[in-house]
Formats: structure tokens, sequence, C-alpha cells
């Protein structure tokens, strides 16, 4: 099996509200999106590094992205939607010999390589679509509209539920199936999916679920990115 990876890294980071698109925010003096592809490229799912690293990357600073990430790494502009910029870098990847796609956000750079590794390792033993869960630990409610707020319609049940990360796995097949099926709805924000698991389900095709992990958390706000500085720096990341 041989594995290739796209990394979404074409978003403005808005909710960051920071002066550059958020892939290219430093971290402990680095890009984000440097952090995300140093990870990526560290790991070796089935004893192999990846055969192919495509970003996506926000098509005013494309130039800024091939310097960052050198020659190996395809650069390829994204779109309006992150479902879009994915289908743009699924569109660039080697025709043949890629049997196993990850799809990953630089949003969540620092992902261990062995994240990486276990989702492939699921990909290999026969599940075509895998992604990393974690379970919650707030209470959740589901609400719904009401006069003036929102009344609690029910308590979900926490045991059913995962939080959602990526990198996700994907039998090559099956992530072209999926998005090619949703391709009308790349453009749209409100009804693009915002995972590639989510066209997976459209499909009616199962989706596994691999324990996730807390390294592996997305740098959503500012608080976000505080915490993952934080973080990093103990750890160095890895
Ligand atoms: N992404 C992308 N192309 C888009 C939108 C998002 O490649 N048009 C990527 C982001 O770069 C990020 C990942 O998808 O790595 C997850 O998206 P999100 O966390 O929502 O990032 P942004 O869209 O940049 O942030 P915001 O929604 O706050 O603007
Ligand atoms: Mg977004």
């Amino acid at each position: 099996m041989t594995t290739a990876a796209i990394l979404t890294a074409a978003g403005s980071g808005t909710r960051l509200g920071h002066a550059l698109p958020k892939a290219l925010v430093p971290v402990l003096g680095e890009p984000v999106v440097v952090h995300a592809a140093r990870r990526l490229l560290a790991a070796r799912p089935g004893g192999a590094p990846l055969a192919a690293l495509v970003v996506s990357a926000p098509p005013g600073h494309l130039e800024q992205f091939r310097t960052l990430l050198g020659p190996d790494v395809v650069v390829v502009p994204g779109g309006p939607t992150r479902q879009a910029s994915v289908a743009a870098a699924l569109a660039a990847l080697p025709d043949e010999g890629i049997d196993v796609v990850l799809v990953h956000d630089a949003a969540r750079p620092f992902a261990p390589a062995d994240l990486v590794e276990r989702v492939v390792a699921a990909v290999t033993a026969g599940h075509d679509a895998v992604v990393p869960g974690l379970a919650v630990t707030d209470t959740i409610k589901r609400v719904g509209p009401g006069t003036g707020g929102w009344p609690v319609e029910a308590t979900v049940d926490r045991a059913e539920l995962r939080a959602v990360q990526t990198p996700q796995g994907f039998a090559r097949a099956t992530l072209e199936r999926a998005h090619a099926a949703a391709a009308q709805d790349a453009a749209d924000e409100s009804v693009a999916a915002s995972d590639d698991a989510g066209l997976v389900e459209r499909l009616g095709l199962p989706v596994w679920v691999v324990p996730g992990d807390e390294r592996a958390a997305k740098i959503t706000t500012a608080r976000d990115l505080a915490v993952a500085e934080l973080l990093a720096s103990d750890t160095k990341g890895t």
C-alpha cells in the first residue's frame, strides 16, 4: 500500500483574527503549515514515508508556500471552501501508484506521526474511510429554535458521540468517488462538507473510527493558538 497526503491550508483564519492566513501564522517561530507538513513527513505509515504531499494554499500565497515547504511538496491553489480545497489537491495527486490518501488540516499542526500511522493502518486493514475520534467530555444538549431563545429538546447520550479530527484516511477510489458525487456543493460554504468522511457518509458507505489524539487539536481561535504554543514548547510538538 502506498500513501499520499493532502494538507488543506487555504483558509483565511477568520475566527483567529490574525493579519496572516492561519497556515502562515507563526508558532514557536515557524508557520503553522510548516509544523503540520513536518509531522506528516515524519510518519512512516506501513513502514515507508509518504509517496506524495499536496498542499492547498491561499491563491495569493503560492510562491511563499513553495519556498517554505521545498521542492518535494506540491502546492496548489485552494478553493472557496475546505471541500473545494481538498478537491483541488486530490486532482493534483500522481495518477498512478497511490492506494491510500490522507486528508489533514494544517490547522491541526501537532498531530503526531503515530496518529497518522494508526489511521493508515486501519485503511490498510480494509476500512475504506477512517477518522480519528475523541470521546466528548462536556454534556451535550440538542436545542431547537424558540421565542427569543433556544429551549433544550434533549440531552444527547455522550457515550455515542465522538469529536472527529484529522488526518482522515481513505482508499483513494472511495475519496475520489465521494468528492465527485458532491462536486456541485463545493463552492458554497452553506452546503459544502466540513470533513471528507461526511462526503463518504452521504454515499451511504461506512466510516470507521480509531482513537484520536489531543495533540491533534485544531487551532480555530486566538486562545487555541496560545494553547498550541504552550503545548508545543512543552513537548517539542512530538
Ligand atoms: N481550508 C481550506 N480552504 C478553505 C477553507 C479552509 O483549505 N477554503 C482549510 C484551512 O486552511 C484549515 C482547514 O481547512 O486547515 C480547517 O478549516 P478552518 O479551521 O475552518 O480554517 P479557516 O477556514 O481558515 O478558519 P475560519 O473558518 O475561522 O476562517
Ligand atoms: Mg473555515
